[in-house]
Formats: structure tokens, sequence, C-alpha cells
């Protein structure tokens, strides 16, 4: 019948994106994707340009970090312009070296921590834990290594500033296991701190590499590699340094458990490197080791199980929107992470949300300040899209049969604050303003449950994420707004919904709200004030620190 034949033409229409999987394989296998996860100041920027340094994506040192001083060399709103406009491009940067295309997704730093930082954790397959090894474990890093967990993502420690008074490496360690419960094999071993910082023992090879400073550490730095238990280390390493560093051998070798891939892999066991960036010092090791360890983009969970990356249709998601702040140009850049398929230039996808096709061109890849366009890309790639309006945060785009993801988990705010529309004239404006911000992520929006008022709650990782509502309420639906501040700063989803609220009666000590879902959020002063209801009441529940979409 002519029902059957159109099906049939739509099926085979459904397979024109198709490739062969020995394609897909070969594309995906040497594909490795990372962030970096660090607090500001240990040295990210710097790390990452070392890396595209030794990848032999620049050839001098000088370019991210230039890029970083111009993003505080202004101080007015066009700064936070400019800022978006420096965070578009970097929001991953790709090279090639070893026979592998490396991507590395850009997690905002500093006073731009929201929660884009966050959801970039969404499109990665590994994370890079950096940390001032004279700090050791400070406050961004445990909250995105929460996310790294949840994530169950391979977790990578790079232990940065070994060139300056640091603290013992054994502690440094240790503060990684007790506290995070995640165990350690360290992969390199250093050799002295701060200005006697030489060089680093590299365990699986059983070798030690002695490095040599070369000038503000723009070019590679020489490296001289004896094997471990050759006669010449005694003379090229200070006696106690040696001695010290014998010992420490041993009982890594008896204490630290094995090399175990699997572990890596599942996030269980972080490989942890010893270095100086800013020296070049350990950089190329971590990078060699990295893309050993690494691992190639993975399956993603969709409601028709597994998506695996060579599975042959295209599917991905969205998991970043940017717009420019620019008002005359009101583009939007959608960030795509490539889940399977091949996605090519100009090609047609469905969007899961409403079914609507959407011909994907002007496709771009980011490399520093450059954009180019995108012909080809694969699993594990990130794809900017110049779609305006198309898309939300955790849409899913695909070919073949309809998939779904399951979406981006908002993550617990830490500000919040009603948001006033005193004009009421611009009562229309305001609400499609804080809809679309809503649908971009920009910001989280609550509604109180128990004070009456219908002020939307706007709720924040960042104040920076405040501000740019703010600026584009203003600047985009010509409404301006105030904030009214509110003194809460954790939110905790009631996995048991509104049944499991009603059972336990009156709560103090939090305020109760719900989400843009209609699901009930608690609001608390402080995680004190969560641990205290938990134990008072608790057959309230679950309290969840993130929520998927329903
Ligand atoms: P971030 O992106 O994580 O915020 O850190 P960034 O790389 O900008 O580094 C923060 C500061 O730490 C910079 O100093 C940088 O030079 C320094 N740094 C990074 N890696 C190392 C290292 O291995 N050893 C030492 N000693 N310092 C390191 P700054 O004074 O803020 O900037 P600059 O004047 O050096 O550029």
């Amino acid at each position: 019948s002519e029902k059957t034949l159109s099906n049939l033409v739509a099926n085979l229409e459904d397979e024109s994106d198709a490739v062969s999987p020995e394609l897909l394989a070969r594309e995906v296998s040497r594909r490795r994707n990372f962030a970096i996860i660090s607090h500001p100041d240990a040295g990210k920027t710097t790390l990452t340009e070392k890396l595209l340094l030794y990848g032999g994506a620049i050839h001098e040192a000088g370019a991210v970090k230039a890029r970083k001083n111009a993003r505080h060399a202004t101080s007015d709103w066009m700064e936070l312009e400019k800022q978006r406009g420096i965070s578009i491009t970097s929001t991953a940067l790709v090279f090639e070296t070893h026979g592998r295309q490396i991507t590395l997704l850009d997690t905002p730093g500093h006073q731009d921590f929201g929660e884009d930082t966050y959801r970039t954790l969404a499109a990665a397959d590994n994370a890079v834990m950096l940390i001032d090894a004279g700090k050791g474990l400070e406050p961004q890093t445990r909250k995105l290594f929460e996310v790294v967990r949840m994530r169950k993502l391979p977790c990578f420690t790079f232990i940065n500033k070994m060139d300056r008074p640091a603290l013992e490496p054994l502690e440094l360690v240790d503060q990684i296991e007790k506290e995070f419960g995640l165990a350690t094999y360290p992969v390199n071993w250093p050799i002295g701190s701060g200005d006697r910082f030489i060089g680093v023992y590299h365990r699986p090879r059983n070798e030690v590499h002695l490095f040599t400073k070369e000038k503000h550490g723009t070019k590679a730095a020489s490296t001289q590699i004896i094997p471990w238990g050759d006669d010449s280390l005694e003379s090229l390493i200070p006696s106690e340094l040696f001695a010290q560093l014998q010992e420490e051998v041993e009982m890594l070798n008896e204490l630290s458990p094995p090399l175990d891939m699997e572990k890596i892999h599942s996030g269980d066991l972080s490989p942890v490197f010893f270095g100086s960036a800013m020296n070049n010092f350990g950089v190329e090791l971590f990078l060699e080791s990295f893309l050993e360890y690494g691992i190639t983009p993975k399956a993603h969970e969709s409601d028709l199980g597994e998506v695996d990356p060579d599975y042959p249709h295209f599917t991905g998601f969205v998991f970043k929107l940017q717009a420019n702040m620019d008002p005359k140009h009101r583009d939007k850049v959608a960030f795509v992470r490539v889940c399977s398929g091949q996605f090519t230039r100009g090609m047609k996808v469905q969007l899961a949300r409403n079914g609507k096709t959407i011909a994907l061109t002007r496709p771009q890849k980011m490399f520093a300040q450059d954009r180019t366009t995108m012909e080809t890309g694969y699993a594990g790639d990130v794809i900017g899209l110049n779609n305006p309006n198309a898309f939300c945060i955790g849409d899913t785009l695909f070919c073949g049969p309809r998939r779904l993801f399951p979406g981006i988990p908002s993550f617990s705010p830490e500000l919040f604050s009603y948001m006033r529309n005193p004009n009421p004239s611009k009562y229309k404006q305001f609400l499609k303003g804080i809809t679309e911000l809503l649908g971009e992520g920009a910001v989280q929006v609550l509604y109180s449950v128990d004070s009456g008022r219908t002020d939307p709650i706007l709720a924040a990782v960042g104040q920076l994420q405040f501000e740019v509502v703010q600026y584009r309420m203003q600047a985009e639906y010509g409404v301006e707004t105030t904030l009214e501040p509110l003194g809460y700063s954790v939110a905790r989803w009631v996995t048991g919904g509104w049944a499991a609220l009603e059972k336990v009666g009156k709560l103090y000590n939090c305020a109760t709200v719900k989400d843009q879902w209609g699901r009930p959020v608690l609001l608390f002063r402080n995680d004190w004030n969560v641990s205290q209801l938990l134990s008072d009441k608790p057959e309230i529940g679950e309290l969840a620190p993130y929520a998927l979409p329903p």
C-alpha cells in the first residue's frame, strides 16, 4: 500500500547518514577528550598552553595566556561581552598529536564559575584534576570533583607548581585518598621541590627524568632520561634527595596499588603526576601517559539503551549555549557533543524535544582565537552550531530512529535571589526573558511555595550568572530588573516528591520552593541545616544535590 511504501522510503532515508562501522571505529579509537578541573590560579591556563605546546599545536607558549590577560584588562560591561567572546572561542580546543586527536574542553575558571562549568563535564570522557602543590585540595576542585564522581569519569591528577614551596608529595596524595575516597597510582614521583625540584621518577618505565629549565618556559624543557639503578644517578642527584627518593620509591612499590586500567577507566583509580607547568616539567610525560591511559569516547545512556560511539547514525546532545552579548548580532552558539555516527556539514538532524528537522549549517570547530568550519565529526567531538533559538540545554539531536539522552542535571545552586520587575507594563517581556534564559540554562528558576510570593527566584552557582541575566534582560528584552538576595546557600531536591514532604509536616530552617517542573526543592542556609533535618526527620527520604530533567 501507499502507506507501507512511504514508510519504506522513510526508512531508506533514515539510513542516509549511516556510515561504516570500520570507519567509525577507526575515528573513535584515535580520539581522546578531557576537561581540566581546578581552583582558580592552580595553573589551568598555563597547563593548557603547555599541553598545546607539547602537542605541537603551538610553537611558542604565550597565546592562551595573552587571552586570559586580555580578559582581565577591561572593566565595564564590555568586559562581559569580551569574556563571552573569548569563552566562545575556547570552549573546545582541538589538536592532533602522536596520531591522536585531542579535544580539551574548557571549564571556565574564576569569575565565570557557573553552571556551564558543571555542564562542560557532561561532554567530557576524562577529567584532569589540577592541584596547586602548595595548597592541596581547594573549594572549586572539591565541587567539580563531585561531578566527576557522579559521571564516573576517569580522573587524572596533575600536581602543579612543584617548583615552589610544596606540601609533602605523600601528604598531597593522602588528601586525595582520604577526602575523596579515591585510590591513587602515582605514575611519577617528584625529586625535590621548590628550587630543588629537578625531575621525576617514572614508575611504569622505571626511569628517572631530569629536567633543565628553558628561558620563561616558552619552549619545551630539555630532559635527560636515565634508567633506575644506573650508576650515574648518584652523581646527578644531590645525595640527600637521592636517598629520600630511594626510600620513597621502595615505599610506593610496596604500598601503592597496581596500575589497573579498568579501575582508571571506571574512575576508581587516579593516575597522579607531579610537575611544573610553568617550567614545562612533567608536562610531556603527562601528555604521553594520558594518551595511553585515557579512555576513548564512550557509550551514552539513552531511552533505548546505550548508544555506542560506533553506532552508525549520528546522535549528539547540546551541553552548552552561549549567547553573544552584542545586541546587534544576536547570534547564539549551541555546543553539541557528538555521541555516535558521523557528523557532516549541512546534514539534517531531528530534535528529539519537538521532532523538528534542523539543517546543521555553519558548524564550527575552535582553536584558540580562530573558528574554522567543521566538515566532519565523530563521537567525542564538539561542534558549535549557529542556529539561533533552535536549541535548549540538554537537547538530543539524532538521525535514524528517535533516541533521547537523559539531559543534563541541574546542580545545587548556591546563590538565590528574587528577581523583580518593577514596571508592570513590561510584564510580558519579563516573562519571555525569564523563560528564554531558563531554556538556555543561563540560570535556574525556582518559585516559592511557602511564602506566597510569585516573583521568580533566580538560582545560580556563580555571581556572574546573575549579572549576565540582568544585563541580558535589559539589553535583549528591555526590562530593568532588581534583585533581592535570599540568605540561603544550599538547595536539595526532595527525591520522594511532595508526598514525602507532607509526611514530615512542618519544617524549620529551610524554605520550600519548586523547580521549573514543579518538583519540591528545599533551600538551606548551610550544610549543617541539611544534616540536621536528615537526622531529625529521616522519613523525608533522600535529599539530592542535583536533579535530572523529568
Ligand atoms: P588559572 O588559569 O588556573 O587561573 O592559572 P594560571 O595558569 O593563570 O596560573 C596562575 C598563576 O600561577 C600565574 O602567575 C602562573 O604563571 C603561575 N603558575 C602556573 N603554573 C605554575 C608553575 O608550575 N609554577 C609556578 N611557580 N607558577 C605557576 P601570575 O603571577 O598570576 O601570572 P604571570 O604573571 O606569571 O603570567
